[in-house]
């Protein structure tokens, strides 16, 4: 038997066939935050384009266009527009995370904006990043930046995007840049963010940009993606050598991983090999690649790609966790084989994605196999009321505090999201944000919703201390 069938084995086992279930009761009971670790990295998580505002990439070029038949590409007609004006409003957005007690903020790096057209480097904008970085770390919260979640430069997508090679040489080019301007401040990187929902929503659905159908695309596409990573990570290593938090470190480099349960939808044994397939799809080939250098990618009569991709070993210093829901699969006819649903009688949030945070602490346990440290680098649900966001943290949080009692190293816990934010192309209508954005005043005021408080709970169960 092969390694990765050996530890895909070991996972299932350990991983998908073991059902736990969280009693409300005693997830209500349990002061959350009290079994974390000291250093424990309690934050939120927010994307450059989702709430800067103003920025020209693929993105908003895509936000102003239609499908061939001219439904428009974002489910509400809306464009992301101003955003949460966050890039002029980052007082008001730190004095938000100092009101959670939070000890850590991700936040993403456009591309588009510091390096509108190839080789030139916006100096202003890298001024207001370097300031963010400096001030954050000045206030106690650590900044934690991401290099590429999801958006391209026009020039970039214009030449291939990431189907293009020497558009990898660019992003290499663009990480150094970015090491340099932010290392003294900065040591905690995430390069790519959910490499396969990039490359399955874009390249496989064709629901975001580039909106190609074409699973050879999707497979290389991902190869790519990993191939970034490794490439930035090289950069931001020779770049970076400022150790900013006096942890011995100057750099702690890292993938973000969306990963998903997917549960045969019945005990037939084609439903169970479509999950599984599924699983081994979306989440495992990714990890595995991490841990091996090597990328196997397998979905029947439509992707089969094998690839050593170089330097991709050894070049994570923890994996960065994206987890929201589970998935019921049954076999299908479309490209990924197999269809996602969820059944009328699990609970979801607003978006329809079922809430199941025992899926949580299922993948802590299941990558504490790859002997890296762990950080949950988004979690978060789209409730539009507000009301039920503090169990759903609260839960969340449980998981992992579950998962820490029993010697998974979680080293961090980033809410998605410090506030509402343009939610790709579901548009504006999904919630996301612990601070509601009231999108009808002109000042976008910022409003919180009931799991502030939940947040600030858990912030002084950890020895931290919210501002009033
Ligand atoms: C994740 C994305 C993030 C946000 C949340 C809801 O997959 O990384 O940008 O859209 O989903």
């Amino acid at each position: 038997m092969s390694p990765r069938a050996l530890f895909l084995g070991f996972a299932l086992l350990t991983g998908c066939t073991e059902r736990p279930s969280f009693d409300p009761a005693t997830v209500n009971a349990t002061p959350i935050g009290k079994g974390l670790p000291r250093d424990f990295l309690l934050g939120t998580s927010t994307s450059s384009h989702q709430i800067e505002g103003g920025n020209e990439n693929d993105w908003a070029a895509w936000e102003r266009s239609s499908y061939p038949d001219g439904t428009p590409h974002i489910r509400d007609r809306s464009v992301s527009g101003p955003a949460a004006d966050s890039w002029n409003r980052f007082d008001e957005d730190i004095a938000l995370m100092k009101r959670l007690g939070s000890n850590a903020y991700r936040f993403g790096i456009e591309w588009s904006r510091l390096e509108p057209t190839p080789g030139a480097w916006n100096t202003e904008a890298a001024e207001r990043y370097r300031q963010w970085a400096h001030t954050l770390r000045a206030q106690g919260i650590e900044p934690m930046v991401t290099l590429h979640h999801f958006t391209l430069p026009t020039w970039v997508a214009a030449s291939g995007g990431w189907e293009n090679p020497a558009n990898l040489d660019a992003f290499e080019r663009f990480s150094g840049k970015v090491a340099e301007l932010l290392g003294a401040d900065v040591d905690w990187w995430c390069t790519i963010n959910e490499p396969n929902v990039q490359a399955v929503f874009g390249y496989m659905d064709g629901v975001w940009p580039p909106g190609k159908q074409d699973t050879v695309a999707t497979a290389h596409v991902i190869a790519n993606l990993l191939e970034a990573h490794a490439r930035a990570a090289r950069q931001l290593r020779t770049h970076d050598t400022v150790d900013a938090d006096g942890d011995g470190k100057a750099t702690l480099i890292g993938l973000v991983h969306h990963v998903r349960v997917f549960q045969a939808a019945s005990g037939s044994s084609a439903d169970m090999a479509i999950a599984g397939l599924t699983d081994d799809f979306f989440n495992e080939s990714i990890t595995h690649a991490l841990r091996t250098g090597h990328l196997s990618l397998f979905v029947p009569g439509s992707i089969s790609l094998e690839r050593d991709i170089a330097d991709l070993r050894g070049s994570s210093d923890y994996l960065g966790i994206n987890y929201y829901t589970r998935d019921h699969v049954r076999q299908d006819t479309s490209p990924s084989f197999s269809h996602k649903y969820v059944p009328t009688r699990y609970d979801t949030n607003d978006l329809g994605w079922e809430l199941y945070p025992e899926g949580l602490y299922l993948f802590l346990k299941r990558y504490k196999a790859l002997g890296l440290p762990l950080v949950v680098t988004e979690n978060g649900m789209d409730d539009r009321t507000g009301e039920r966001r503090p169990y759903y943290l609260r839960s969340h949080l449980y998981a992992v505090e579950r998962a820490v009692a029993e010697g998974v190293p979680v080293k961090g816990y980033f809410h998605w999201s410090l506030l509402d934010n343009f939610e790709w192309a579901e548009g504006y209508e999904p919630r996301f944000g612990l601070f509601r954005v009231d999108r009808s005043s002109a000042e976008l005021t910022r409003q919180a919703t009931p799991a502030v408080e939940t947040f600030r709970e858990a912030a002084r169960n950890l020895g931290l201390t919210p501002t009033p």
